[in-house]
């Protein structure tokens, strides 16, 4: 078969590209190389020599369509995903570029056999709650004035009784809480809509917060791993935001990997979204110990830092059942993933700067703010 990986010269677009050459299948990718993953806009030195590189940008029709071109496959992984306060892109190059990938296929017969499109936890948003009479809520954004005074939980809407208690959240939640979870949300219901109405078989993978090498350094979303194992390697306490007890669960680039091949591969999947996630809840100060364990500091104490992102949810987890029902578990634990980070960051060149400059990019955006109390 010969695959078509958009973003592929990303990190699970790369992670993927690896495992469909070890299954025997030829590998295309479409990528524009955008900054600030790929800072000198080259293709990056992991990705395989054997994949087919093509430059160019998913919402380049012309482009677009000679890479689909004698594919049998799609992974749709290219996609915007920032703080940068640019609310069209995020629809652009998430949503449109899928609506492109139907559109020609149908007007060009190309006889695609499978997309995937790369959905998000963010889709999830806030997630499934429940509240003091235990009837399921879904909480709506919190304002920034709450957390400007340091109250971080989700207030109970209106008609409910708080406080509210977190779930695990299945796929049948939808409660994005920002730009980049919309554009997920719209990008699986074109992929899922369009697929049933022209018979192409189709499946958005909702991936929780994916961690393992070749996870950019630059980038301000890529989240705890990055920039805790940074703090870390540069002999740096990490900032835990708000009081750090925010409930996140991680899940491992190659358990990622393994669903995106099943995707693939089965075909029980078709036309289904799946959560894609670790299935253990952690908190983020829980996360940060252990990521100062890997790095020899057992006996840290995470202290919240006095800040919080602003648009950040304060907890969820993603129900994995869907997934495991077809086979698939994740198997490999945070502490692998965090192991795997600290050798990919210790073969870096030029990280010195990084976390300055991102610090001063969230700063700039306003993105991370300090508490008023
Ligand atoms: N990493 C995570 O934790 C995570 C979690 C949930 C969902 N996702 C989704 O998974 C997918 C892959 O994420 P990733 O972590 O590998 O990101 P990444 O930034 O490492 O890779 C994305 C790649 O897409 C390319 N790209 C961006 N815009 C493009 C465009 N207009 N045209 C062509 N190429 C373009 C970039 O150059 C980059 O190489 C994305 O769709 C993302 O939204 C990732």
């Amino acid at each position: 078969m010969r695959v078509l990986v958009t973003g592929g010269a990303g990190f699970i677009g790369s992670h993927t590209a690896d495992a469909l050459l070890a299954r025997g299948h030829q590998v295309r990718v479409l990528d524009s190389l955008e900054p600030p993953v790929h800072p000198d806009r080259k293709p990056p030195k992991y990705l395989d020599p054997r994949v087919e590189f093509v430059q160019g940008d998913v919402r380049n029709e012309k482009v677009l369509l000679e890479s689909l071109r004698g594919c049998d496959a799609v992974y749709h992984l290219a996609a915007f995903q920032d703080y940068l306060p640019i609310f069209s892109r995020f629809f652009d190059v998430n949503v449109t570029s899928t609506a492109l990938i139907y559109e020609l296929i149908v007007r060009e017969e190309l006889p695609i056999k499978k997309v995937i499109v790369a959905s998000s936890q963010a889709a999830l948003g806030e997630g499934l709650y429940h509240d003091a009479d235990g009837k399921p809520v879904l909480p709506d954004i919190r304002a920034d004035e709450q957390l400007a005074a340091g109250e971080w939980g989700c207030r109970a809407p209106a008609g409910s009784r708080g406080p509210l208690t977190w779930q695990r959240t299945d796929e049948s939640v939808a409660n994005p809480q920002n730009q980049y979870g919309i554009s997920k949300i719209a990008e699986e219901k074109v992929a899922l809509h369009l697929g049933k109405r022209y018979g192409i078989p189709s499946v958005a993978m909702r991936y929780s917060i994916v961690q393992g090498p070749r996870q950019s350094f630059y980038n301000a979303y890529s989240g705890a791993c990055r920039i805790f194992c940074l703090s870390f390697h540069q002999g740096q306490e990490p900032q835990i935001y708000e009081d750090g007890r925010q409930v996140r669960d991680f899940v491992n680039i190659h358990d990622v990997v393994d669903a995106n091949l099943l995707a693939l591969e089965d075909s029980r999947a078709d036309y289904e979204m799946f959560n894609v996630g670790g299935d253990k809840a952690i908190t983020v100060s829980e996360f940060a110990a252990a990521v100062a364990e890997v790095f020899g500091r057992k006996g840290y104490v995470p202290r919240p830092c006095g800040k919080y992102r602003f648009g950040d949810t304060r907890h969820i987890c993603s129900d994995v059942n869907k997934l495991r029902r077809l086979g698939w578990s994740p198997k490999r634990s945070v502490y692998e993933s965090v192991e795997a980070y600290r050798m990919w960051i210790g073969s870096a060149d030029n990280i010195g700067e990084i976390l300055a400059y991102c610090n001063k990019q969230m700063a700039t955006l306003n993105v991370v703010r300090e508490v008023k109390k």
